[in-house]
């Protein structure tokens, strides 16, 4: 049953630039019950899911990601900003909804053949998980799966997002 986690977000009018409403998700992190919720919640969304692994984005993928992979026994790929990973990597730059990024992940995280849950708090126009769903292909890997803590309804995400099985626990407007 949900637990309506959508409530205890906080909205952060005109940040990091004017025009933008940030979905804060510290204030669900925080509360003991809350982030066991979430955790549980986003365990039952992909539980008919078939997969090996999670790979998450730095740094608010990594919170929930890591739990998850944890809790479902899953081996844990951080895909992280650019400079940070010490061996051979995969890289992709994409747009963000305020400004550009640099996302890489190290190339022998993957198996070929492995199948992958990507795990983010927030779909917001949709280019970090894009972006990460081709570093994931590019290792010959296949994306089981796309699951989001909030999914922001407005910016219209998913469409970059059409040929995976994209879930998201909160629709935000
Ligand atoms: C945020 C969020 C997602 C991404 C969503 O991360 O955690 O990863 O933006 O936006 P998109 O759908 O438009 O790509 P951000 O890059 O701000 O980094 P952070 O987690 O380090 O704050």
């Amino acid at each position: 049953m949900s637990k309506n986690l959508d409530r205890k977000l906080r909205h952060i009018h005109n940040y990091p630039k004017r025009g933008i409403d940030f979905i804060d998700i510290t204030t669900v992190l925080k509360n003991a019950q809350d982030f066991h919720d979430l955790i549980a919640e986003l365990q039952a969304a992909c539980a008919d899911l078939n997969f090996d692994k999670i790979v998450a984005a730095e740094a608010r993928g990594f919170i929930i990601g890591s739990a998850l992979a944890y809790i479902m026994q899953k081996g844990f790929v951080p895909v992280r900003k650019a400079g940070k990973l010490p061996a051979a990597i995969y890289k992709k730059t994409y747009k963000l909804e305020y400004g550009e990024s640099t996302i890489e992940m190290h190339k022998d995280a993957l198996q070929a053949g492995e199948r992958v849950l990507f795990v983010d708090d927030l779909l917001a126009i949709g280019g970090t998980a894009e972006a990460a769903c081709e570093l994931i292909e590019s290792a010959g890997a296949e994306v089981a799966g796309v699951l989001f803590f909030v999914e922001l309804a407005g910016l219209n995400g998913r469409q970059r997002l059409t040929k995976y099985d994209v879930r998201s626990l909160y629709l935000v407007h």
